[in-house]
């Protein structure tokens, strides 16, 4: 092979490879990108408050302690106390839940997982299409079913949100089946709103995820700006020793 070829096929392999967890991670169903800003502190806050109103009865956080992320989303202690503290009294504990692991299992069939990591096992884009992906399926225990998640024991906590929506497959021209949601009932949010809802509170799972992100970002802006005041520097430096070089 050329080295030409080589390098053109070795490209083509990596793209592929690039490309594939967006395709199998769904079970065939595409996942939607889920297009979230882990640098937007008010997304954060949203997302913690959602997580702690919708989630936080079945999974718990267990690695994410209250005053750190006070502190990283710039939320108040009074603002911590009053919104986010509900399963907790003081706010040095960690996001745990009350249900007991056994009980929870015999209710759901298995326990709800914890999800401090589940954005970095999942992926992002995963969480983001699988809580918008429910739909009414009534041979399960749950009502539901849900695209990316085929027989996922949870139940649609933010149905009331959402609304209902059932399954649809279609043929396209190549006799393939297409897979696609159409509404039952509406929900209190506006389709737009409610993938706002959830993008929020993928964000906030990214963060729980790593959050030295945050930390990383801000430390980045600075070592940007002293390495390019370093680099004028630098510069100047050399053209000063050189010049009298000929
Ligand atoms: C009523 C209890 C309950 C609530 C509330 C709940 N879940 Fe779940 N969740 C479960 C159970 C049970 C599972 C296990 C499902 C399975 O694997 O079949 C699960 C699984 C998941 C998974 C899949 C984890 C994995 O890697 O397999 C994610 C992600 C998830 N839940 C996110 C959420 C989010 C986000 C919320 C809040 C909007 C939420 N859940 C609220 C019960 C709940």
């Amino acid at each position: 092979m050329q080295p030409s070829a080589r390098l053109l096929s070795l490209i083509g392999a990596l793209l592929l490879l690039a490309a594939q967890p967006a395709m199998t991670a769904g079970g065939g169903y595409p996942l939607d990108s889920a297009n979230n800003d882990v640098g937007n502190i008010a997304s954060l806050q949203r997302g913690a408050r959602n997580f702690v109103n919708y989630c936080l009865g079945c999974h718990s956080a267990q690695y994410v302690r209250y005053n750190r992320l006070a502190s990283d989303l710039s939320i108040s202690e009074d603002q911590l106390v009053n919104n986010l503290m509900f399963a907790a009294e003081k706010p040095h504990e960690t996001m745990q839940i009350a249900m007991p692991a056994e009980d929870a299992a015999v209710w759901f069939g298995q326990p709800p997982p914890d999800l401090t990591l589940v954005s970095r096992s999942r992926g992002t884009d995963f969480l983001y299409t699988f809580l918008r992906t429910f739909y009414v399926d009534d041979s399960k225990p749950t009502g539901v079913n849900n695209l990316v998640l085929e027989g996922a024991s949870m139940p649609h906590v933010l149905w009331e949100l959402q609304g209902l929506q059932r399954k649809v497959v279609t043929k396209d021209e190549e006799d393939r089946e297409v897979v696609s949601l159409e509404p039952v009932t509406a929900g209190t949010l506006s389709p737009e709103e409610y993938d706002a809802f959830v993008r929020d509170l993928v964000n906030f799972l990214d963060y729980t995820g790593e959050p030295m992100q945050l930390e990383r970002q801000r430390l980045g802006f600075w070592v940007l700006l002293f390495l390019l005041v370093f680099g004028l520097f630098a510069y100047l430096l050399k053209v000063e020793i050189w010049k009298d070089v000929k």
